[in-house]
């Protein structure tokens, strides 16, 4: 493992030039930072349209769409709460959300209301002063969805537009709310008739140019990925683009001709059977001047190269890339690709960012990321070609990134083959927001320090519908599979970073003892807040990353807070609830005291705050050993690939945790297994019914699975009883 030497193109720049960064295409003529609640223009939900979104600055006091405003720097110009004040913050009310699945949601903020989303894709508006609830409205997700999503029923976010408040929901419904009742004014079906059963919603929806616009995910379930676009007042489709080629023998719509001219030549063979992925499943971002979206697609399907196309190498377009497509009517642009035939899961899905940075002495429109794959990428916005790109962890898959070609060059060594290897990182910063303070010239990102150990299944077989289309290989070779893990244990850091985009260089961190911390908001108050691991929420000095807030909040909120003002008060609000499928595998579920299985809530601090966050009653339930049922190894191998094709994503790798610790099971849950998983006994409670799906030998292989799971762990268990 080796750090790569730097490529940073604008080292040795002066502080006076970083602190003249143009920073907003759309800024103010006075500073933002100057911008007091007394001077807050609150926008009424009838009145906001995208030249509001635009000019977010100017209302400085709502919260009008995903990231703040359409470069979603996540930057709040509010000053009341600083540096100076925050050790006065306390807790002005709570809302109690009745959900104890992760909350990955931001909230809106539209004339003096708050819209909330929460798993199922509830949504929930409240006074934004008082937290009483004024609405609720639940689009009734069928709890089977549940089973086609990769990382459990979270979803990240809304839209807002002209009296409107838009949910995508987890089954692919586009629905317009009316924002003043929450009753439904228009629904669409996003999905394609062919592949309902392979995607799932999870986004934010997001409106540009009178359009409402959503992605999906599915590359894990052998999916074809697209965006679309609809009327934001009458929900007609607009355009919808398809982000890898489909079958030749399809007739494509017309915006897809560039495009498919750039993307077809880099796929081979019968391409079109594996899906070939690239689903954005959750970043869409807007140029209002350029007129350009920008999406960051996802992963391959399957993971497995040779599984999807059949010349060794093709770049499989437009997989893991940032692409840009004109707003009119949704066709190419520009592409540029961060992993040409990817094969990792690193997708390019991360949140994006635009901004106006001095690099070299020139304002440069930028484009910035920083995906899993551990490099943080600067793009001309304007033309997509890369400005610079720096490894922001160590990782071991590529000797960096050639600014000519843009292309990485991947190290040999790190190609998938039958024998495990240890590939680093895992997913280095993932959906979590990031921001951006212009004042400080620092992009803030959470960032999980650990390797995956990852090789070909040798038996792989393409089988559409379900999940686990991975072509990933979790057995064999027991030894080296060892050897990979210890290694693997000795380089895991987990910390909220700093980063310096124009010199490509750490500015601070805060380290912290696990995974999991949550997104980034940043204001002009010189603080950095963010959910942390410690389930609490912290507030930092943007300059220094020196602590100057902490509160305890029970949970670890692993969503973005934002920044609001009404009436004179500022107000930092935050979801707070772990959870979304695979985030428990940063964390020892047994550990003691933590708490994982709470009831979610929205969480609203201002100065002086006295409110008190009632104490949850965690009861965790006595640990009985497991029934006796003989298992022998080859059943155990049996039980745990169906385990892993359809359990893991809500119960965790190795059921260690989970939405529900199947390790911790009483003999009476035991008893009832066969009716929880094949007949739905728990349905109602979330835990989809398999009966469809699964063979009473497949769930009695599951249970022999979890019973020689138990048997192994059951030490750990007792001590963290
Ligand atoms: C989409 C998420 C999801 C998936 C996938 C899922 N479960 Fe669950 N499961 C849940 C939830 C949520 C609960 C908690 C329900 C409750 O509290 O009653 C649960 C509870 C259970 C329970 C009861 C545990 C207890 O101690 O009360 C069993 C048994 C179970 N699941 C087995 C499985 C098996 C086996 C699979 C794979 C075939 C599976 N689950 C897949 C969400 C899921």
């Amino acid at each position: 493992m080796r750090r790569l030497s730097s490529i940073a193109i604008a080292a040795g720049l002066s502080m006076a030039a970083l602190s003249a960064l143009s920073w907003a295409a759309t800024a103010p003529a006075k500073p933002a930072a100057k911008a007091s609640p007394s001077a807050v223009r609150p926008v009424t939900i009838g009145a906001l349209d995208g030249a509001a979104i635009a000019n977010a600055d100017r209302h400085p006091g709502d919260w009008l769409s995903h990231g703040r405003d359409y470069q979603e720097q996540r930057f709040s110009p509010l000053t009341q709460i600083n540096a100076a004040n925050v050790g006065r913050l306390g807790l002005a009310w709570h809302a109690d959300l009745g959900s104890t699945r992760g909350l990955e949601g931001t909230p809106l903020v539209v004339g003096g209301v708050i819209y909330n989303v929460q798993p199922w894709n509830i949504v929930k508006a409240f006074d934004a002063r008082t937290g009483k609830q004024l609405w609720s409205y639940d689009p009734k997700v069928p709890e089977g969805t549940a089973r086609n999503g990769c990382c459990d029923i979270v979803t990240r976010g809304l839209a807002a537009w002209k009296g409107k408040i838009y949910v995508a929901t987890l089954d692919g419904r586009l629905i317009a709310l009316d924002a003043k009742t929450g009753k439904p004014s228009w629904t669409v079906n996003t999905f394609d008739d062919g592949q309902k059963a392979l995607l799932t919603i999870t986004g934010a929806p997001r409106v540009f140019d009178g359009k409402v616009v959503i992605g999906n995910a599915g590359g894990e379930s052998a999916a074809r990925g697209y965006i679309t676009a609809y009327d934001a007042a009458t929900g007609k489709q607009s355009w919808r683009f398809y982000i890898v080629p489909g079958d030749p023998a399809l007739k494509e719509a017309p915006n897809q001709a560039t495009a498919d001219k750039v993307a077809r030549p880099t796929w081979n063979g019968e391409f079109w059977k594996s899906g070939g992925g690239g689903n954005d499943w959750d970043t869409i971002i807007y140029d209002p001047k350029l007129k350009l979206v920008y999406i960051g697609t996802g992963n391959a399907a399957p993971w497995a190269p040779q599984f999807r196309s059949t010349m060794p190498g093709d770049d499989n377009l437009f997989n893991s890339s940032i692409v840009a497509l004109h707003v009119e009517d949704g066709s190419y642009a520009w592409h540029y690709q961060e992993i040409p035939n990817e094969q990792w899961d690193f997708d390019a899905t991360a949140p994006l960012m635009l901004a106006d940075l001095k690099i070299d002495g020139k304002v440069r429109q930028t484009i910035m990321h920083a995906p899993k794959n551990g490099f943080f990428y600067v793009l001309d916005r304007a033309t997509g070609k890369l400005i610079s790109a720096k490894d922001y962890i160590p990782q071991n898959w590529a000797d960096g990134i050639d600014l000519e070609t843009g292309r990485p060059r991947i190290r040999k060594e790190m190609l998938l083959t039958e024998k495990p290897i240890l590939v680093i990182p895992n997913a280095a910063h993932n959906w979590q927001s990031m921001a951006f303070n212009p004042q400080t010239g620092l992009v803030y990102f959470p960032v999980n320090e650990t390797g995956r150990i990852i090789a070909l299944k040798p038996d792989f077989q393409l089988k559409i519908g379900g999940l686990s289309q991975t072509g990933e290989s979790l057995v064999g070779y027991p030894d080296l599979r060892k050897q990979l893990a210890e290694e693997n244990r000795k380089h895991q850091n987990y910390f909220l970073i700093a980063w310096d985009p124009v010199k490509q260089k750490e500015a601070w961190r805060v380290p912290y003892k696990r995974g999991g911390s949550g997104g980034v908001l940043t204001t002009a108050g010189n603080l950095v807040f963010q959910g942390t691991s410690d389930a609490t929420l912290a507030a930092y000095d943007a300059r220094t990353g020196k602590k100057l807030w902490e509160s305890p909040v029970q949970q670890s909120p692993i969503a973005a807070p934002i920044s609001y003002s009404l009436g004179g008060v500022q107000y930092i609000a935050i979801n707070a609830g772990f959870g979304g499928g695979l985030a428990h595998d940063n964390v020892n579920a047994s550990e003691p005291g933590l708490n994982l299985y709470d009831y979610g809530r929205l969480l609203v601090f201002k100065l002086d705050g006295k409110a008190k966050l009632p104490e949850f009653k965690f009861m965790r339930a006595a640990l009985e050993p497991p029934p006796r049922i003989p298992h022998s190894n080859g059943d155990v191998r049996e039980g745990f690939d169906v385990y892993n094709a359809n359990c893991a994503v809500c119960h965790g790798a190795d059921a260690r945790g989970g939405v529900k610790d199947l390790r911790r099971m009483s003999s009476q849950t035991h008893k009832d297994f066969f009716d929880i998983v094949l007949r739905g006994k728990r349905a109602a409670n979330g835990m989809p019914n398999f009966g469809d799906k699964l063979s009473q030998r497949d769930a009695e292989m599951i249970q022999k699975y979890l019973v020689a799971r138990i048997e192994d762990d059951w030490v750990e268990l007792k001590a963290g009883n």
